[in-house]
C-alpha cells in the first residue's frame, strides 16, 4: 500500500501529477458540483484539503465520506487557491476502507472535554489535541536517547520484575503465578511454590540496577516503565509511568544538579525546535502562559536551596498552609508551589534533605542528619526530578539498611558494589509524564500517557 503522508504532501516543493493519500476524514463540506474533504492521517497536526468533483466518487462512496471514515484518495497535488494552505489535492479516485456511522461515532466536530475523551482513549489520538500530544511524546522520547548518546552515556535496559524494593517504601505490585483461590498452608517461605520461588514485584525504579552499570560502564541511563501502588488519586500520579534515570560514576551531588538542569533545558529546547506546530496548539488552546513559562525555565540558572533554608523561607512567608511548616518536614505541593511560583518565580533545586524523609541509598552528609538528596521543583508542575548522590561507604549503607528495617539479604549484590572498587556516584529519576505535562501545559497526567493506569482504572 504505497502512500504519501500528509505531512510530506504539505511540505512538497512542487506539484505532483499523481499522489496517493490515506487517512481519516475530519469533515466533509458539500458545494455545488463538488465536495471538500479535510483529511488527516496523524502524520502532522494539519489536515489536507481534498476536492472531490461530482462523478469522481459514486453515490454509495460519497455517502460514506463522513467524519471518522478511513479513506484512500488518489489524485493530483496542486497549488491551493485557498488561504492558509499551500497545497491541496484534486481527487481522481476515492475509496473507503472503513466508514464511521455519524450517529454513533463519538468524535464529532465539536470540542470534547478531557474527561470524556479519557473514556474513549482508543479514539482520542484521532483528535487534534491528543494527536499533537502523542507526536510530542514520541519526539521527546527520541530526544532523551539523543541527549545521552551525544554525551557519552550507555543505555541500559533494567529489569521490570524485581526482588528488591528500590525506594524501600513498600508501594509495589506483586508478581505471582500462585492461584489466589487455593489457601496455602503457612510455610517458611510462602512463595516456595511461586514462579520465582520468592517474592517478586514490578519495579518502582531501575536505579539499583543502573548503579551496577554506572560502576562498570561509567555513565549510563535507563528509560522504561515503572510501577507504584501508591493509592494517591492525584492529577500528577499514575500507577504506571515512564522514568528516565541517568546514573554517573565519579560524580557528586553538584554534578548531579548540573546534569539535571542541562538535561531538562536541552529536552525543552529539542521539543520546541522539533514540535513547533504541535506545541503551538497547546500554547493557544491549553495554556495561554505556556510560552512564557517555558521561557522562564530556560532563562536563568535554577535556584539551589538547602532544605533547611527552604523551611525558613516558608516559615517567613506569612502564608497559611494546609500542612503547617515544621523543621525537618517533607515539602508538600503547596510548599513547592510557594517556593517556585511566588518566592523565587523560577525552578528550584532543593537539596540536603533530612535523612528521615528520604530513601536508604542516599549519601549521609557530614552533619549526620541530612542526606545528599535533591528534588527539582518547577512552577505549576512541582517535583519533576528526584535524585541523590549515593552512599558509597559500605559500613554507613549497612547501618542505614538496618536502621530502616529493610531485608539486608535482598541487597547483597548492591552492597558488594561498595566492597569492590566503590566510587562516589550519583543519579536521578525524571518522570517522563511530568516532563510532558510541563512542556504542554496539560494539567492531568491521565492526558499525557496513552492508556493511564490509576486506582480503580484499568480500561484499555
Ligand atoms: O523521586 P522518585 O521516587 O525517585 C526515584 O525513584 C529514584 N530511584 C530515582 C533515581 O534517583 N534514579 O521518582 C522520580 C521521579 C519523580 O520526581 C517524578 O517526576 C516521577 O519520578 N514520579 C512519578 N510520576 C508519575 N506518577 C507517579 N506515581 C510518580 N512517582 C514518581
Ligand atoms: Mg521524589
Amino acid at each position: 500500500m504505497h502512500r504519501t503522508s500528509i505531512n510530506e504532501a504539505l511540505n512538497a516543493e512542487a506539484p505532483r501529477d499523481s499522489i496517493t493519500l490515506m487517512g481519516w476524514v475530519r469533515t466533509r463540506r458539500d458545494a455545488k458540483g463538488f465536495s471538500f474533504l479535510e483529511l488527516n492521517d496523524g502524520s502532522c497536526l494539519a489536515n489536507i484539503q481534498v476536492i472531490v468533483d461530482e462523478g469522481v466518487a459514486d453515490a454509495a462512496t460519497l455517502k460514506m465520506l463522513n467524519t471518522g471514515s478511513a479513506v484512500k484518495v488518489q489524485g493530483m497535488l496542486v497549488e491551493s487557491p485557498g488561504k492558509g494552505q499551500k497545497w491541496e489535492v484534486k481527487a481522481k479516485a476515492v475509496s473507503v476502507f472503513g466508514d464511521a456511522d455519524p450517529e454513533s461515532f463519538p468524535l464529532q466536530k465539536k470540542r470534547h472535554s478531557d474527561e470524556f475523551l479519557r473514556t474513549i482513549a482508543h479514539l482520542r489520538p484521532r483528535t487534534n489535541k491528543f494527536g499533537a500530544l502523542f507526536r510530542i511524546r514520541s519526539e521527546a522520547a527520541f530526544a532523551v536517547h539523543e541527549y545521552f548518546r551525544r554525551n557519552g552515556y550507555f543505555y541500559v535496559q533494567t529489569p521490570i520484575i524485581t526482588g528488591a524494593d528500590c525506594e524501600g517504601a513498600g508501594e509495589m505490585f506483586r508478581v505471582t503465578t500462585l492461584d489466589p483461590s487455593t489457601g496455602k498452608p503457612a510455610a517458611e517461605n510462602p512463595f516456595e511454590g511461586d514462579f520465582f520461588g520468592r517474592g517478586a514485584h514490578l519495579t518502582v525504579s531501575g536505579q539499583l540496577s543502573a548503579e551496577v552499570f554506572a560502576c562498570s560502564l561509567g555513565k549510563v541511563y535507563t528509560f522504561g516503565p515503572t510501577f507504584r501502588a501508591e493509592n494517591s488519586n492525584t492529577p500528577r500520579h499514575a500507577a504506571e509511568f515512564w522514568m528516565i534515570e541517568p546514573e554517573v560514576a565519579f560524580a557528586d551531588l553538584g554534578d548531579n544538579m548540573d546534569l539535571a538542569e542541562d538535561f531538562l533545558k536541552s529536552l525543552i529546547d529539542h521539543v520546541r525546535t522539533h514540535c513547533a506546530a504541535d506545541l503551538d496548539l497547546f500554547a493557544k488552546f491549553v495554556d495561554k502562559d505556556l510560552t512564557a513559562s517555558l521561557d522562564n525555565i530556560m532563562a536563568k540558572p535554577f535556584v539551589r536551596l538547602p532544605h533547611g533554608e527552604s523551611i525558613q523561607i516558608l516559615k517567613k512567608s506569612g502564608k497559611q498552609f494546609d500542612f503547617p511548616v515544621q523543621d525537618g518536614m517533607d515539602l508538600q505541593t503547596e510548599h513547592e508551589r510557594y517556593l517556585t511560583e511566588e518566592h523565587f518565580k523560577r525552578p528550584v533545586i532543593v537539596y540536603d534533605y533530612p535523612k528521615e524523609i528520604k530513601a536508604f541509598y542516599m549519601r549521609l552528609n557530614d552533619d549526620g542528619k541530612t542526606v545528599a538528596a535533591m528534588d527539582v521543583l518547577l512552577p505549576r508542575v512541582g517535583e519533576i526530578i528526584g535524585g541523590s548522590q549515593r552512599e558509597e561507604r559500605l559500613d554507613v549503607l549497612e547501618r542505614r539498611i538496618g536502621e530502616l528495617g529493610l531485608d539486608m539479604s535482598c541487597y547483597w549484590w548492591y552492597l558488594e558494589l561498595r566492597k569492590f572498587g566503590s566510587v562516589p556516584h550519583a543519579g536521578f529519576g525524571m518522570g517522563f509524564e511530568r516532563f510532558l505535562m510541563m512542556v504542554t501545559g496539560v494539567t492531568n497526567i491521565r492526558d499525557v500517557i496513552p492508556f493511564p493506569r490509576t486506582p480503580k482504572h484499568l480500561e484499555f
